[in-house]
């Protein structure tokens, strides 16, 4: 059986300078794989390559056995890939509920859309509660939550999280944390980018060390989450 992802030698590169040298990795169907690494390693960069945003320089993307290389990005979202990016990228003028639907806004099967709406306020109350206000008004962490459940409104096959804990509180962090360990079970494919390294690997089946645009390790969560260096490098300890 082939994965879900598959990722080979992928090089990307801003101009003369190579982000990405040639990474490789996978992700099965219903796994959560995670990407740890320290700033500037690469990880976004990678993110945004799978969804079509930036074109790679080397390398194969193939998608449900499909190469993504000349797909441009919207066919992307259609064929099942959704990406929360970096600093969440919500619109704060317009209502929380109006954000969920421009997550959909490939769809055109009204009744499916109103029942993924629906599931995005059981999974985040707060948004129902809400659905009618400004999404700038919410915190942080409700947008991030509003940018996962905005993700999740394409029906993805595959859900890329870029950093979902970034700048939340510890609660704040171990809620949307939960939420993974809850889509996870519910058989979303998850591909998470976090600086938090122990909750990512605490999660993860499958995890890959990024240092300045190589991956340096890889091993199941577990294994990881072990692992004298990781340790030292990730989770603070000497
Ligand atoms: N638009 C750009 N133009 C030029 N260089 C860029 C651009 N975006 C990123 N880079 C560089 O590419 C490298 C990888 O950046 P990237 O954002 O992918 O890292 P990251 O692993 O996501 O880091 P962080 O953990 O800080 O989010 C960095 O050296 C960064 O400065
Ligand atoms: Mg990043």
């Amino acid at each position: 059986m082939t994965a879900l992802l598959e990722v080979e030698d992928l090089r990307v590169a801003y101009g003369k300078i190579e982000a990405v040298k040639g990474i490789s990795f996978k992700v099965e169907a219903g796994e959560v794989v995670t990407l740890i690494g320290t700033n500037g390693a690469g990880k976004t960069t990678t993110l945004r390559t799978l969804s079509g945003l930036l074109k790679p320089v080397g390398g194969q993307i193939k998608f449900n056995g499909k190469s993504l290389k000349k797909t441009p990005a919207h066919e992307i979202v259609q064929l099942g890939l959704a990406h929360s990016p970096e600093g969440r990228h919500i619109f704060p003028r317009m209502t929380i509920e109006d954000n969920l639907r421009l997550g959909a806004f490939l769809r055109s099967d009204r009744s499916g859309i109103e029942k993924d709406i629906q599931r995005a306020y059981d999974l985040f109350p707060i948004l129902g509660e809400r659905r009618k206000q400004a999404a700038g008004t919410l915190s942080g962490g409700e947008q991030q939550m509003l940018a996962m459940g905005r993700a999740l409104m394409s029906q993805p096959k595959l859900l890329m999280l870029d950093e979902p804990s970034m700048g939340l509180s510890p609660i704040m962090m171990q809620k949307i944390m939960a939420t993974i360990a809850e889509l996870k079970s519910q058989g979303t494919t998850i591909l998470l980018v976090e600086q938090n390294a122990q909750a990512a690997l605490s999660l993860a089946d499958h995890g890959h060390v990024m240092e300045v645009g190589n991956v340096v390790l890889s091993g199941t969560g577990q294994d990881l989450l072990h692992d004298e260096s990781v340790r030292k490098a990730y989770l603070g300890e000497d």
